[in-house]
């Protein structure tokens, strides 16, 4: 089963090639018309894809070494997202189904992030909590199985990768900034400024707001000079405060759902220093800790073609109506019939 399957939620254009759920191209471009706006500005992301589907697709074909009409299906992210960009890659997926007269397949991203570590590091003991940390999303999920998913814990404010590229904009730096944050922390004494652990309690929901506006009240108060000589020692209190809390409700959720493994997945789920405290506390519980190869944490299409075989193997999708749904929660995936 060879399946094509297109990611345009929000600012990276993506297409993938999977063959019976074996990666075998994906062609991921992270949008850079964002940068001067510290944000993505959903109106130029919808252009960007608009602009660039065709190529991506064509990229990812031919890495794969196939034409399009060697594919066997169709799946293309329906939600939640921008949705001037679904619709760019919903109405892609929906034309070349037509045209080649293959089933299309609409996938959940969240849901797809969800299972991505699969890709990387081969089917994953059930039940898992999933740590998803990324711009848009920071939760911890049990996924009991396919289709099956339980909330645990939510942020009340900002996604952390959203903190991440708030704290990166107060010093200058250009969006996303999760990754130049991480490689700047490296560098940092994490000692010098500190940060107070938000919600140091036993819940297992979190919140960066407050961090975000302590890291600004220290630059005013230090000054923009010293903030940017001292910037790696910035970053790396904000991260150690950040990472704090973000394993203080890992802990918490692990004693709710006693799960046998612990999974990072989203654009976050990159971060060093993460992926070592993560793994640290998964091995001090004795409980295997599975973190996705870095290709696959951030938004990608690979996880999109991957959770659409790993469906129809499982008998759990249908073809659908290519409808974009900016606003779908997970827990309405369980609900809902899976043909519209
Ligand atoms: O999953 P993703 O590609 O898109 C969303 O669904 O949001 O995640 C993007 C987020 C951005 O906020 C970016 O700054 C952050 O992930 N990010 C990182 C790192 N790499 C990407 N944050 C911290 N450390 C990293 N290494
Ligand atoms: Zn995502």
């Amino acid at each position: 089963m060879l399946i094509l399957a297109i990611e345009s939620s929000c600012d990276e254009n993506s297409a993938a090639v999977i063959v019976d759920g074996r990666l075998l191209a994906v062609e991921t471009r992270t949008q850079t018309v964002h940068q001067p706006y510290g944000g993505v500005v959903p109106e130029l992301a919808g252009r960007s894809h608009l602009e660039l589907v065709d190529e991506v697709v064509q990229s990812a074909l031919k890495t794969a070494q196939i034409q399009a009409r060697d594919v066997d299906a169709i799946a293309a992210t329906a939600g939640p997202g921008l949705i001037g960009s679904l619709l760019v890659g919903l109405n892609y997926a929906r034309g070349l189904s037509n045209a080649l007269s293959r089933p299309f397949y609409a996938i959940h991203h969240v849901e797809a992030h969800l299972w991505s570590a699969e890709l990387s590091e081969g089917l994953l003991p059930l039940p898992f909590l999933v740590l998803l940390v990324s711009g848009g999303h920071s939760q911890l999920i049990r996924v009991d199985r396919l289709r099956c998913y339980h909330i645990i814990g939510s942020t009340l404010d900002d996604a952390l990768g959203e903190a991440y590229d708030k704290v990166g904009k107060l010093l200058g730096l250009s969006f996303p900034c999760g990754a130049e944050v991480d490689r700047l922390a490296q560098r940092g004494d994490a000692c010098r400024y500190r940060f107070p652990t938000a919600m140091n309690d036993s819940s297992t929901n979190l919140s960066f707001s407050g961090l975000k506006t302590a890291v600004a009240y220290k630059i005013r108060d230090i000054g923009i000079e010293e903030a940017v000589t001292y910037k790696c020692d910035l970053f790396a209190s904000f991260q150690d405060a950040a990472l704090t809390a973000v394993l203080l409700k890992t802990k918490a959720a692990v004693q709710t759902v006693m799960p046998k493994a612990i999974v990072a997945a989203g654009g976050v789920a990159a971060n060093s220093e993460l992926r070592a405290r993560l793994k640290a506390f998964a091995d001090k519980q004795c409980i295997p800790c599975f973190l996705p190869s870095i290709q696959f944490c951030g938004d990608n299409a690979a996880m999109i073609g991957y959770l659409a075989w790993k469906l129809l193997v499982n008998d759990e999708i249908t073809t659908l109506r290519p409808l974009a749904k900016p606003r779908w929660p997970l827990e309405q995936l369980m609900s809902e019939t899976t043909s519209e």
